[in-house]
């Protein structure tokens, strides 16, 4: 069912701060999605604005559910938390035959949808998940990287963001903050102590003003789990950068903070926090913003090799990636299971997006 090129394809939580601009993106390049989400005013209002068909439907009735995924091709899946609403949308997905795409960058979420690859495979779906800013740059350098350096062992990533997390975001990150910080060590993931001595270290960004050597502390990204599943690499390890202030307070602040936001009530005093606060970075920095992506491979003889990138800001990355993601998916009917980016397209596929391209970078401190 899902290779019929004249189905529709679907984006679930479209009045999102994020599905508003993937549905935004899409027209633009010509889509018709069916627009849909759990609030029906809210939906219908957008599906008026952008002249496409709507579905309202909750994730928590299958009988619903079902219908609404009935007569489509992909679903892309832009409401998050993801571990929230993935479980619900991919086992339907996948009993429909019907494509899933999805913008997380939700580790657990990663390794759920790599857990249900023999069972799309068998179904004849593809399952590609983290579309957005997490994980198709770094997925691209981590690819590149054992491209170079065939036999590394062990790959660091670090990203440095221009602009500010949206308030969906924000909620994501709160819901996870109890797991505490996760790296993977000889293919397995695992806890970490934010305050051991080898996650102290700069990175170098390239040239400009959005680059320089900068202060990195390690933080729980996506790529965790795909670029595992990229590479075949067992050693990862993810940091952001961030002020030197922060990656000072880090080891003290993040156990604490992991220890109190395993409390419900703490959770939610955090979620009103946020709401009260803008929905997601204002158009004039999502077009302004820049990304730098890094990332070093060793091997055990101590060989290494670096690549660095640069593209526009996350959220409007997310929005033009994502929907050229889902196009370039469509277009390869033979890709089939559970897919990184790099897996799904090839290392050099960013290279393709607006405004990327790689960097020189010098050598880590
Ligand atoms: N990988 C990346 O680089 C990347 C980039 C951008 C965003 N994201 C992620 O994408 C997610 C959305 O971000 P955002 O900025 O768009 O947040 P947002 O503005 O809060 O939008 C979230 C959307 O998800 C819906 N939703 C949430 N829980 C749901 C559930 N249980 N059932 C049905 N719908 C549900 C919301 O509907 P209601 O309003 O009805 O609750 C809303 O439409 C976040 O998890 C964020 O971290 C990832």
């Amino acid at each position: 069912m899902s290779s019929d090129s004249s189905l529709p394809w679907l984006l679930y939580g479209a009045y999102g701060f994020t599905g508003r601009l993937l549905a935004e993106e899409a027209v633009r390049r010509g889509h018709r999605p069916v627009l849909a989400g759990r609030d029906h005013e809210r939906v219908r209002a957008i599906g008026e604005e952008l002249s496409c068909p709507i579905r309202v439907f909750p994730l928590d009735d299958d009988q619903a559910l079902a219908a609404g995924l009935e007569g489509v091709r992909a679903v892309l899946n832009a409401a998050g938390p993801f571990i929230e609403t993935a479980p619900p949308l991919l086992a339907m997905a996948i009993e429909k035959g019907v494509h899933y795409l999805d913008i997380t960058g939700e580790v657990p979420v990663f390794e759920m949808v790599f857990a249900l690859d023999e069972e799309a495979r068998a179904r004849g779906v593809a399952l590609l998940p983290g579309i957005g800013m997490d994980v198709i740059p770094t997925d691209a350098v981590a690819a590149l990287l054992a491209e170079r350096l065939p036999g590394a062992d062990r790959l660091d990533l670090a990203l440095r963001s221009g602009g500010t997390p949206s308030a969906g975001t924000l909620r994501t990150i709160v819901h996870h903050l109890k797991d505490g910080l996760l790296v993977r060590r000889d293919g397995e993931l695992g806890r970490a102590n934010p305050g051991r001595r080898e996650f102290l270290r700069r990175v170098d960004f390239g040239p400009g003003r959005e680059g320089g050597e900068r202060p990195v502390a390690p933080y729980t990204w996506g790529d965790l789990a795909t670029a595992f599943r990229t590479t075949g690499i067992e050693n990862i390890t993810c940091y952001m950068a961030r002020s030197r202030r922060e990656v000072t307070l880090m080891p003290w602040v993040l156990p604490v903070l992991q220890l109190l936001f395993a409390f419900a009530l703490v959770r939610r005093a955090a979620e009103r926090r946020i709401a009260a606060g803008p929905p997601g970075p204002d158009a004039e920095t999502r077009n302004t913003a820049r990304t730098r992506a890094w990332g070093r491979v060793r091997d055990a003889e101590g060989r290494s090799a670096t690549v660095g990138l640069e593209t526009m800001e996350g959220y409007r990355f997310t929005a033009e990636a994502g929907v050229r993601a889902l196009e370039a998916l469509l277009a390869r009917p033979a890709l089939v299971g559970a897919l990184t980016p790099a897996r799904a397209f090839g290392a050099r596929w960013v290279l393709d997006l607006p405004e990327t391209r790689l960097i020189e970078t010098e050598a880590d401190t």
